[in-house]
């Protein structure tokens, strides 16, 4: 038998067996000043395309001074409480209230965290004569729910209808054998490829198979369909969403999520849904803070067409330079090149300190050996010579990675 501590001393995980080498560069790097295009990183100014601040709200003189205000007034601890007991407000259910109106359901719940609320909302719709089925390349939050499911699930190959349709056939047969529902769960914008979820198509399959829609919308609030209203909007799906879930992690730029849906699904999960019953409520300030980004989005559909003119012009750009951003129909531009980790390092290390760009660099394991993916998440406050600059930097550093350059099995130091 081992101890627990030995145990995790030799077994440092996938991304943890690194943090020697990586952290505080590569894995914790502390970007310094207000969120925007251009952040300190160790002591210089970068060009930043790592945050997903789409519509540029998170730095708005408005919802700066509102976030201040609101902070000012009601201080970070009320409500004291969950809502349930103790911690309800009204500037809580005037924010759902709106929510549902953008996002046209019924009602909505807030939650603290968008990740648990993901995976609790999950644990709290389905049973154990239940079936689930889910999108291979589901966010981490919908496996962590998906695994807390005590019945049975099948998962579909990656945005492949065919296959959800074949699991759906064979989630129907145990459905009807042991008298249980089916819940289908995917996503509205993938946030590694950048692509669309197949909504419109896996609603279609409504017609011929029985089941709820369950959709993490973190990446399609604010910044897809006519309103910004969402992928199922965009896709003219949304009523065929049974369930739709958004964060105020990114669009936002706040924290927290809201769960929208019928009125009676939406009063079950108040009163089921373990991680809000048993947790703290948003703060009110930050529920104040939430009206305000709601209100400007509303307001000003010109931050969401100023994101899409960057979003193509960098998309359109990247592809005219050669590069390989795969079928990405959202913000997200996945820019993909072929290496091993340590050229990975070497060319992150040589865009940050030598073109002073900073963005994310996705490695095996998250995706397979030799593929290195650099993510860009433009925002409606880059400028095109921002992305000029950015299409330029990459030619170069792929020419030096083609040509080998980065080859060391040695990391440089930073
Ligand atoms: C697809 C998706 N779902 C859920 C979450 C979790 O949301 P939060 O950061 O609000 O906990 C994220 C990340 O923010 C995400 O990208």
């Amino acid at each position: 038998m081992k101890d627990l501590f030995e145990k995790i001393k030799e077994n440092r995980g996938p991304i943890g067996m690194h943090a020697k080498e990586s952290h505080g560069y590569f894995t914790f790097p502390k970007l310094e000043g207000d969120v925007a295009p251009r952040m300190g990183f160790r002591g210089k100014q970068r060009l930043n395309w790592s945050l997903n601040n789409y519509l540029g709200l998170a730095n708005h003189p408005e919802v700066r001074k509102t976030d201040a205000e609101a902070a000012a007034a009601y201080g970070f601890a009320l409500p004291m409480g969950a809502r349930m007991m103790s911690g309800n407000s009204n500037f809580h259910e005037q924010l759902e209230s709106e929510l549902s109106d953008f996002v046209k359901k019924e009602d909505t719940i807030l939650c603290n965290f968008g990740y648990q609320a993901m995976v609790s909302a999950i644990d709290c719709l389905v049973d154990r004569h239940d079936v689930i089925v889910y999108d291979a390349e589901a966010h981490a939050c919908i496996l962590d729910g998906v695994r807390l499911h005590m019945g049975k699930r099948y998962v579909y190959k990656h945005n492949d209808v065919e296959d959800c349709e074949k699991q759906l056939i064979r989630a129907t047969k145990l459905a009807e054998a042991q008298n249980g529902s089916i819940l289908v769960i995917t996503e509205g914008v993938f946030g590694m490829s950048g692509r669309q979820g197949r909504l419109k198509e896996i609603v279609e399959l409504k017609k011929k198979y029985k089941f709820r829609l369950f959709v993490d919308d973190a990446h399609g609030i604010g910044t897809m369909g006519a309103t910004g209203g969402g992928t199922g909007q965009e896709q003219g799906c949304q009523d065929g969403i049974d369930i739709y879930f958004a964060t105020f992690a990114k669009s936002f730029a706040l924290i927290g999520g809201f769960i929208s849906s019928e009125e009676h699904i939406v009063e079950y999960l108040r009163y089921n849904m373990r991680s809000q019953i048993f947790a703290k409520a948003l703060p009110i300030a930050l529920v104040i803070g939430a009206l305000k980004r709601l209100e400007l989005m509303r307001k000003h559909p010109e931050y969401r067409d100023q994101l899409w003119v960057i979003t193509h012009a960098l998309q359109d750009g990247l592809r005219k330079a050669g590069f390989e951003i795969g079928k990405t129909n959202s913000p997200v531009t996945p820019v993909f090149m072929n290496g091993s980790i340590p050229e990975a390092t070497n060319l992150i290390l040589d865009l940050r300190e030598n073109f002073n760009i900073f963005c994310s660099m996705v490695v095996y394991p998250v995706v397979p050996k030799g593929i290195i993916i650099l993510r860009i998440i433009p925002t409606a406050v880059h400028t095109m010579e921002d992305v000029n600059y950015t299409i330029d930097a990459f030619s170069k550093i792929v020419g030096k990675l083609k040509s080998g350059q980065y080859m060391s099995e040695k990391i440089a130091a930073f």
